[in-house]
């Protein structure tokens, strides 16, 4: 994300290009001081936006097709016709500007009104409730205006931070480099224009058969959809303590507290070297502090990423002055120190417990929902209970691309579960057929990672990671099951639509 303008490159389309250079393929140029995107969707020319409304990709080195763009970076995709945002992690749509075709030439006028919606719902619940109001949820309640739905829509979440962009949280936000600005979803005011609730409350308890949620706050709230979106929460070590602060990292209220424990601590130990735990460390040596990393595996993310990422992340970490302790476990908190179990004793003036999450599944128990680390949920995201759907960390799904019910912990999944889930409330039965993706910052390097591996026979490597440049391929029973690039975004993409034909058409990718 970046507050500078994008610049600008390509003929300027207020002069008019020539009409038989206007194709499919879409052209960037500009207008007005903006950089725009030209195409033709079914014979007509249309422009847009040339810049993905997530955090600022230049669309062009997306992948175009049938009248749509989808962004390198995370995946995000709009259409070239209206500007619309139809996936996430875009949430805006692209601007959309006038064009006029006349003697030969196309021309590209001032920015145009966004074009409406004009969804209509195929059914219209008495009133829909969301509980969480975070990726998932934040999504669903978007989708269901977008859809058309004008019933009451209440968000709960007694988080004040929420819904925020928490992958923002352990990189930029965590590092000093992002704005605070950036990390609402939304201002207080796009909840009040779409006719949203936000109520700040924790939902305690639900009643399928009475189609109530009970809140913390005293009050009851009568559905008849549910969405239930409560995500994950962080694991927190119970270890003896003699007066280290510990921190997890989830919520802004969360990474707001380590930025100001860094900025009194000169040393931090960070458990865990998956994700989480390795994104706050590079955030962490951003802001100049000597940062250890221990973790019982030996190597990081290796159950995720194999052995070969493995390698590359240390020693990408490691480049940038991370030590490690892998194959070492946190045993206790002394003062100021983390005590492992080889008796190590690292100096620490604060830990962060990046040791994994729970999915939130409390509010599921009270009504006794189908559970299976996680809410078991059908293909159309319906879990055990009419009219209740779950969506994001905490739903357990069947995913087509794998055969397996997998659960995932994917900002991007998230959201799109939420929509499916929103569009199922209305009636739409929408298969959730998305494949998985997700991405991770690490310094200058982001992996994204295509598909889902809990297991593989085989990884084949082309290119080096050390190179800053290759593909990863996961291969279990002769099928590629995932792909992790970096810095091959276009090829990312290309696995992606390769998974989704294939799945549409029943057959492995090679
Ligand atoms: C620091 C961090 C960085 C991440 N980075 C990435 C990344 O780079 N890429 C990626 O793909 N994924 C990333 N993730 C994972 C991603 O953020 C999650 O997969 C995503 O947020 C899941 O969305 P969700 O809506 O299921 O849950 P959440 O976003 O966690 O939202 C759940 C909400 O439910 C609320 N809630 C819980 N219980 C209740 C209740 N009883 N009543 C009311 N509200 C309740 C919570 O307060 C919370 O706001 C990251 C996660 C974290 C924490
Ligand atoms: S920058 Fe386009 S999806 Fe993130």
């Amino acid at each position: 994300m970046s507050d500078q303008p994008a610049p600008l490159s390509g003929p300027d389309f207020t002069r008019g290009v020539p009409a038989n250079t206007v194709t499919d393929r879409p052209t960037l140029g500009h207008a007005f001081g903006e950089p725009v995107l030209l195409t033709r969707v079914d014979g007509v020319a249309c422009a847009v936006g040339a810049v993905c409304t997530h955090y600022g990709a230049p669309l062009i080195e997306g992948r175009h097709e049938a009248g749509t763009v989808r962004c390198a970076w995370h995946h995000a995709c709009f259409s070239l016709r209206t500007g619309h945002a139809l996936r996430p992690p875009a949430l805006f749509d692209l601007p959309r500007y006038r064009v006029d075709e006349r003697d030969g030439l196309v021309f590209v006028g001032e920015r145009a009104e966004a074009a409406p919606r004009r969804a209509t719902p195929k059914r219209r619940p008495g009133s829909v409730v969301i509980v969480g109001a975070g990726a998932a949820g934040n999504a669903a309640a978007e989708t269901l205006r977008h859809e058309g739905y004008d019933g009451p829509v209440t968000m709960v979440d007694p988080d004040p931070g929420a819904p925020c962009d928490r992958p923002n949280l352990s990189k930029d936000y965590l590092a000093g480099n992002a704005q605070p600005e950036w990390i609402p979803l939304h201002g207080a005011e796009f909840y009040a224009e779409q006719n949203i609730t936000l109520r700040r409350a924790r939902a305690t308890a639900f009643d399928p058969a009475a189609r109530t949620v009970a809140l913390d706050d005293g009050g009851m709230l009568r559905y008849d959809a549910l969405i239930l979106a409560t995500g994950a929460e962080p694991i927190r070590l119970a270890l003896p303590n003699e007066g280290t602060p510990v921190h997890v990292l989830r919520t802004l209220a969360d990474s707001d507290a380590i930025i100001a424990a860094a900025g009194e601590a000169r040393r931090v130990v960070v458990l865990g070297a998956s994700f989480i735990g390795l994104e706050a460390a590079a955030s962490l040596r951003a802001r100049g502090l000597e940062v250890h990393v221990a973790a019982p595996e030996a190597r990081p993310m290796e159950r995720v990423l194999g052995p070969q990422l493995g390698d590359f992340i240390r020693a990408l970490h490691e480049e940038h002055g991370v030590h490690f302790h892998l194959g070492r476990s946190a045993r206790a908190f002394g003062r100021r120190a983390v005590l492992l179990d080889d008796g190590t004793s690292v100096a620490a003036d604060f830990v962060v417990a990046g040791v994994g999450v729970r999915p939130a599944t409390a509010l599921a128990e009270t009504a006794g929902l189908a559970l299976d680390r996680g809410i078991l949920v059908n293909e159309y995201l319906e879990t055990s209970a009419p009219a209740v759907f779950a969506a994001g960390d905490l739903a357990r799904w069947p995913d087509p691309h794998s055969g397996a019910a997998i659960r995932v912990e994917h900002w991007v999944v998230a959201e799109r579960q939420g929509q499916t889930a929103a569009r199922n409330a209305l009636g739409a039965r929408e298969r959730f057929d998305a494949v998985p993706f997700f991405w991770s910052q690490h310094y200058d390097v982001s992996i994204n990672y295509v598909g889902h591996a809990e297991r593989w026979d085989e990884i084949r490597v082309e290119g080096d990671p050390a190179a800053r440049d290759c593909t990863v391929r996961y291969v279990d029973g002769g099928r590629v099951v995932a792909v992790a690039t970096i810095f091959r975004d276009g090829e990312s993409l290309d696995v992606e639509a390769a998974m989704e034909r294939a799945a549409q058409a029943a057959m492995p990718i090679a």
